[in-house]
């Protein structure tokens, strides 16, 4: 077994490389990291907790590829995505004609873990009548199938994962406290980026490498206006929503610049905006950018409706949504919504 500095070296191993993709330059991501060093090798169950896209699924990940199971199965389920009747037999299996519509045999997923790891993704949302059955497989690695008496033994190493306050869930009843303790064992607390200022920039840098080398570009130059309005922004979204602007600003990028995917001037109330007017804010910037260096051409080959992979009549009717028109010549101000017709005609010049 590799263990996480052997791992952070540079070794050309597939789960040697999983683990190099964590960018931790803040400390109190490195102290999480220092911590599933620690937990790791045991076979502990794991709780991870933090907010969407901070990075949860990665490091369920990272564990498993540092353990002593590396080389065994690493079993997902996505509790809130399985609708509630068909999560008992997606979990446990059933055997023939157990229910309705049960015309053949399954396997449920702990089986599939067995000796290896089971990643029970949004456990919060667990449904109240299965949780003596998951409480028992973790306390006696021990469960029936749907449909048959015959107990089934397994040897599965459990991490879970959730963006809820299970703690409050407790106190309302909606989660089993006896179940909460038995995941709690080792709790891995992941903070929002917001908190954590100082990955930002090697993230962003990450990313840019990763995205620039997929699409064959060369994006050079970040220009510093651009990263310090990068590291002031909420994010609410965590690392995902950083990944995916930035994603978005390399195949925007021209000339070797990586064009800032904020709106500067809307920064101040980008912060406390919800996370969809935000997100639109950025839909808005996206485009006036790509209007910009296409010199305000919307159709043709040229044009920015082909840049963004849009139809024309689609870019028009976004831009009158989110009141972009051209600006006056020579100024940089947008003037107020323009009727379609009157965008259209002085846009395609
Ligand atoms: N520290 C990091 N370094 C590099 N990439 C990261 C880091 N943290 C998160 N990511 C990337 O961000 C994206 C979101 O991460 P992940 O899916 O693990 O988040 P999550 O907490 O499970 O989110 P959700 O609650 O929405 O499921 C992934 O593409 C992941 O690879
Ligand atoms: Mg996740």
């Amino acid at each position: 077994m590799a263990d996480f500095h052997k791992s952070r070296s540079g070794d050309q191993d597939d789960r040697v490389r999983q683990f190099d993709q964590i960018i931790a330059k803040s400390p109190a991501l490195e102290a999480v990291l220092e911590k599933i060093e620690r937990v790791a090798p045991t076979a502990s169950t794991v709780l991870i907790l933090g907010e969407t896209g901070t990075g949860k699924e990665l490091i369920a990940k990272a564990i498993h590829n540092i353990s002593p199971r590396y080389d065994r199965p690493f079993v997902k389920v996505n509790c809130a995505a399985i609708p509630l009747d068909l999560l008992e037999s997606e979990l446990f299996g059933h055997e023939r004609g157990a229910f309705t519509g049960a015309i053949a045999q399954k396997v449920g997923r702990f089986d599939l873990a067995d000796k290896g790891t089971i990643f029970l993704d949004e456990v919060g949302d667990i449904p109240l009548p299965l949780q003596p059955k998951l409480l028992r497989v973790l306390q006696e690695r021990e469960f029936e199938r749907l449909g048959s008496a015959r107990t089934h033994h397994v040897d599965v190493r459990v991490l879970a994962a959730t963006h809820r306050d299970l703690e409050q869930m407790v106190d309302r009843g909606e989660f089993r406290s006896d179940l909460y303790y038995r995941l709690n064992v080792f709790p891995v607390a992941l903070p929002p980026l917001r908190a954590r200022r100082e990955d930002i920039p090697a993230l962003v840098d990450y990313f840019v490498g990763l995205y620039s080398r997929q699409m064959g570009k060369v994006v050079d130059r970040i220009p510093e206006e651009t990263m310090a309005a990068l590291r002031a922004y909420a994010w609410p979204g965590n690392v995902r929503e950083l990944q995916n602007l930035i994603q978005r600003a390399v195949i925007l990028s021209g000339d070797g610049v990586l064009p800032n995917p904020l709106p500067s001037s809307h920064l101040e109330t980008v912060t406390v905006m919800s996370r969809s007017t935000a997100l639109k804010e950025v839909d808005r910037a996206f485009i006036l950018h790509t209007l910009e260096a296409s010199g305000w051409m919307i159709g043709g080959p040229e044009g920015a409706a082909a840049k963004l992979g849009l139809k024309r009549t689609t870019l028009l009717y976004k831009m009158k949504k989110l009141g972009i028109s051209r600006p006056a010549q020579g100024r940089g101000i947008a003037f107020p919504v323009a009727p379609l017709d009157s965008t259209e005609s002085s846009a395609s010049l």
